[in-house]
């Protein structure tokens, strides 16, 4: 290359570099916008949105999916824990299903790997749907229309296979792009007031987003709750629930070590933390920059970062 070549070849790379500074400038920000989601085939969308609100899948036909994750709610109950079959409480507080295909785990504690392994998890727990695949099977096949539907959508009908892959496209569904903030990250100044942006900048300050990061703000790491603070020395009444990944790895720096949760549409998911121990989004913000920053957040600050927060609610799934 001659050293034209060559100095023309520098000056469009600084050029290039300085350009994609300038363009992208929020796009180093370390919460990024919700992705499109390409959607599944209609058909086994709405199969799977039946199944979901389909209480047969319980072995009782008390509960469905949707009674602990209503889509009207925000994906989750408002309660501590939920309510199974037989009146049986559950034992940690029910996260959303909405965006749940984009963690990088399923669980608080991250134990199943995907939505597909994950729905065995309410559907044979005891406590939850107390089901058995044999029994679903036998009695959806008894659901003539089902049967029929599930041959117009698959060659091979209604199966376990496509029972799960019905409900996982049915959860893609239910992803809430375009939230406030999301237009304000693709370059809408006016999506969000001052108050928020200055939210915003405090939830970055304050290192909240060295664990809240990513597309879901969240979920995409696990982190110890309490990582300055012992939160549950404080809070008491240890339970096998508050182990959180050491119950999976069984290694003892896996202790009270949870998924970060993802604060999309959290304004509408209280109560919160895993234990559900909390009602205000406000009181949550000061509790982890206790616990996990060593920061006491004066109530003027956490009050502008719970504005931030409520700029994270998406657009609403279909009823
Ligand atoms: C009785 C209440 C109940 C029912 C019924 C129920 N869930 Fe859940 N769901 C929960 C609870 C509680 C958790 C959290 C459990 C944990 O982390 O250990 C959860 C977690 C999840 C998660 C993981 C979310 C995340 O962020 O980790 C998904 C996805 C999910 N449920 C989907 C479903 C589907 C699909 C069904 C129906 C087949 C269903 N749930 C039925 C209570 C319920
Ligand atoms: C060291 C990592 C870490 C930092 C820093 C951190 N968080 Fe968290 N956050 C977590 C974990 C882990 C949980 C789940 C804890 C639990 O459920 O017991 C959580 C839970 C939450 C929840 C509750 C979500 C729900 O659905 O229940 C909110 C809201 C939240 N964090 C906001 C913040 C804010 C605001 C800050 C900064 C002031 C912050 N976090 C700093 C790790 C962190």
């Amino acid at each position: 290359m001659s050293h034209f070549g060559l100095l023309l070849s520098v000056v469009s790379v600084v050029l290039s570099v300085s350009f994609s500074v300038v363009a992208s400038d929020l796009s180093h920000e370390p919460i990024e916008p919700l992705p499109q989601v390409t959607p599944g085939d209609k058909r086994v969308v709405a199969l799977g949105k039946r199944l979901f609100h389909e209480r047969k899948l319980s072995r009782t036909n008390e509960v469905s999916c949707a009674t602990c994750h209503p889509i009207s709610q925000g994906g989750a109950d408002h309660l501590v824990t939920s309510i199974g079959i037989n009146g049986k409480t559950g034992v940690i507080n029910t996260p959303t299903v909405f965006n749940s295909h984009l963690n990088f785990r399923q669980f608080w504690d991250g134990r199943a790997k995907s939505l597909s392994q994950q729905m065995d998890g309410p559907l044979l727990n005891p406590i939850e749907m107390g089901n058995t695949w044999d029994n679903i099977l036998a009695t959806l096949h008894r659901d003539k229309t089902l049967v029929v539907e599930f041959n117009a959508a698959f060659r091979d009908g209604l199966t376990k296979g496509n029972i799960r892959a019905s409900l996982v496209e049915y959860q893609r569904s239910l992803t809430t792009p375009d939230s406030p903030f999301d237009r304000w990250l693709r370059g809408d100044q006016s999506a969000i007031s001052a108050e928020v942006k200055e939210g915003y900048r405090l939830f970055k300050v304050y290192g909240c987003s060295s664990c809240h990061q990513g597309r879901l703000a969240g979920a995409n790491l696990y982190q110890k709750m309490g990582i300055v603070e012992d939160y549950f020395k404080d809070r008491g009444n240890i339970t096998v629930a508050d182990y959180g990944l050491f119950n999976v790895t069984g290694k003892e720096d896996d202790r009270f070590v949870f998924k970060v949760p993802s604060l999309r549409n959290v304004a509408l998911t209280s109560p919160y933390l895993h234990d559900g121990s909390q009602q205000s989004l406000a009181q949550v913000v000061t509790i982890m920059g206790y616990y996990q920053l060593g920061r006491n957040i004066p109530e003027s600050d956490a009050s502008k970062i719970v504005a931030f927060l409520h700029s994270l609610t998406g657009l609403q799934p279909d009823l």
